[in-house]
């Protein structure tokens, strides 16, 4: 099929959401793509920082390959070892103490979020749920992420938007402070901005906001979802800025193309969030029905 017949089939059918350029791409190896027509590109753009291992690496096609023979999707209702390999793998390099799988950057940073905030209620309860961002941050295209992301070109036809984030310029203490309050819980931001331009942060900065927020205890929440995954040098640009924080957020590279991400939590938020017992989801009332899954958790809801 020609380019020309491909495209207007894409008009046709798919919503005309993104700007694209004029060319299809077929496949790839390493750092080389083909378009349908067989013209040979380097790729720069790599998926937008997603293909860390380049186009048709052999291992993460076979690894796909064979968990989806072994098996393909489980709920999140019982344990598999793959998510425990992955989970102790990124603490293991990070410091952290434990991670929360997601499916995309955006869902991530929702999670780290909802963690901030449920960290400030359980400790101070209502009205501590406002999230300081940066001005030409990107966070994400869900409403709330979009709320977080510090671009009003993002603020326009989906209201009413989520409340209870605040914005102030990078590398500026004097801009943060003056967005600061009695009701925030956390500062939001990107090592290096991605989407707003490629902006590295000070370390002296980050270094302010981190104690800033430790004084204040607001949570430091860092969104890797570009520059984690070995894109800075290091396996996350948190490492490179000698900073502890309190969540952080993947996405894009740590899987290599398959929507996946999630976030890291240190020690202190590890615990926030919490579940509701699986016998709530499968509505079995019964502790005896319970016990035959195995359940030790019952008791304690
Ligand atoms: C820093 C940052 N956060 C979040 C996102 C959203 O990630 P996703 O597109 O996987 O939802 C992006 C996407 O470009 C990003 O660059």
């Amino acid at each position: 099929m020609s380019f020309t017949q491909l495209k207007e089939r894409d008009h046709s059918y798919v919503m005309q959401s993104y700007g694209r350029f004029d060319v299809a791409i077929d496949h790839g190896k390493g750092a080389t793509v083909w378009d349908v027509e067989g013209k040979e590109y380097i790729d720069f753009t790599s998926g937008i920082g997603v293909c860390s291992l380049g186009y048709g690496d052999e291992g993460w096609a076979s690894a796909i390959y064979e968990q989806a023979r072994t098996l393909g999707h489980i709920s999140n209702l019982f344990y598999s070892r793959p998510y425990v390999d992955v989970a102790e793998t990124l603490c293991k390099r990070t410091g952290m103490s434990n991670v929360f799988f997601a499916n995309s950057g955006a869902e991530s940073n929702e999670g780290m979020i909802k963690l901030a905030r449920k960290y400030s209620f359980d400790k101070y309860g209502k009205g501590r749920g406002t999230v300081i961002t940066l001005n030409k941050s990107f966070h994400g295209r869900t409403i709330t992420t979009l709320a977080a992301t510090g671009q009003d070109v993002f603020h326009n036809y989906f209201f009413p938007f989520t409340e209870g984030f605040r914005h102030a310029d990078a590398n500026d203490m004097d801009a943060l402070e003056s967005v600061a309050g009695h009701d925030v819980c956390a500062v939001m931001m990107e090592l290096v901005q991605g989407e707003g331009g490629v902006l590295p942060l000070d370390k002296e900065y980050v270094h302010k906001v981190a104690k800033l927020c430790a004084e204040r205890d607001w949570l430091l929440l860092i969104d890797e979802v570009q520059t984690g995954v070995g894109r800075t040098g290091s396996l996350f640009a948190f490492q490179q800025y000698d900073i502890q924080p309190d969540v952080v957020s993947f996405a894009k590279g740590i899987a290599g193309g398959l929507p996946f991400g999630g976030i890291m939590a240190n020690e202190k938020c590890a615990g926030v969030l919490i579940p509701r017992h699986p016998c709530h989801y499968l509505r079995w009332q019964s502790r005896r029905r319970c016990r035959g899954l195995r359940c030790t958790g019952h008791a304690e809801r």
